[in-house]
């Protein structure tokens, strides 16, 4: 098995390009998302082009069941990941106060209990191998309150810094832990957020997925900690660190406001 990698989310946008990326680095890969037809269509195509080996699984990881039957069917077939991928994730633009508490308690699940829960189970392996590499995706939300996505937001800091914490552990075993953070860029996820009519998060210059999968991609192999994609997110990631965080509320609140 040539050094698999295991992507969460898979069936579209980042992860899916993700997967095309890894693909054509020779990496055999293990895709989970709930929707199963996509995923089959992409093993069929890099399995064909690339000549590697793609399992698909179509699970929906807010379940705590599904991620352990998940990694119990990767150790069945004798998976042991070079590389696991956080990649599912969610945002809904509402207020909190009138948030849908089923769909705020799915995004906690999905991009905050799935993600840990996935790098707890396969890490140990990495780590007793002496080779590895965790990327959990996170977002430029990472780095400031985000009004009208509040849970969306605290969600991707929580990912920012669990990562970090776990790389620094890390260090020495040959096993690095990257933090991903795309600013606004073309998926399924405006969407799915119900924030197609939030400008910024839907201009025509959006970077696509696949040019974030492919920084993704260096910054994972280079063991990057942090890896905030283009240079207008670098640049604002920076001055997040110098101003009150009110004052970041504000801003955010401003770009975010539905219409
Ligand atoms: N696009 C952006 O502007 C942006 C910016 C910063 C960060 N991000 C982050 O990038 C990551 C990927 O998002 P994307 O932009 O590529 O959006 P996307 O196109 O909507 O992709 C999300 C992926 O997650 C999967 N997923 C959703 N719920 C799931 C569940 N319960 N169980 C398993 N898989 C699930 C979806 O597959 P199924 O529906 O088939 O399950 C899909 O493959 C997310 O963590 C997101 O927060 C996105």
């Amino acid at each position: 098995m040539a050094k698999p990698i295991v992507i969460t989310g898979a069936s579209s946008g980042i992860g899916y390009e993700l997967a095309k990326v890894c693909a054509s680095h020779h990496h055999d890969l293990v895709l989970i998302a709930r929707r199963e037809e996509p995923l089959l269509e992409l093993k069929a195509e890099l399995e064909a082009a690339h000549g590697i080996l793609v399992w698909t699984y179509r699970g929906d990881l807010t379940d705590p069941n599904t991620r352990q039957q998940f990694f119990d069917w990767t150790q069945f077939k004798g998976v042991a990941p070079y590389a696991l991928v956080n990649n599912a994730g969610f945002g809904d633009l509402t207020t909190f106060a009138e948030s849908d508490w089923e769909k705020q308690n799915a995004m906690l699940q999905l991009n905050i209990v799935a993600l840990t829960h996935l790098s707890r189970l396969y890490l140990p392996g990495m780590v007793a191998r002496g080779q590895g590499r965790i990327l959990n995706v996170a977002s430029t939300a990472a780095f400031l309150p985000g009004p009208y996505m509040a849970v969306y937001y605290a969600s991707k800091a929580y990912v920012l810094s669990l990562t970090h914490a776990i790389a620094t552990e890390l260090e020495g075993t040959g096993v690095t832990a990257t933090t991903l953070c795309p600013g606004p860029t073309k998926s399924e996820f405006q969407e799915r957020a119900e924030a197609t009519d939030v400008k910024v998060l839907n201009s025509k210059n959006l970077p696509t997925s696949a040019d974030v999968a492919a920084y993704a991609y260096e910054a994972m192999e280079k063991g990057q900690r942090t890896a905030v994609h283009g240079t207008t997110n670098k640049v604002l990631s920076l001055a997040t660190r110098l101003l009150p965080r009110k004052n970041l509320a504000e801003v955010a609140k401003g770009l975010q406001k539905p219409a």
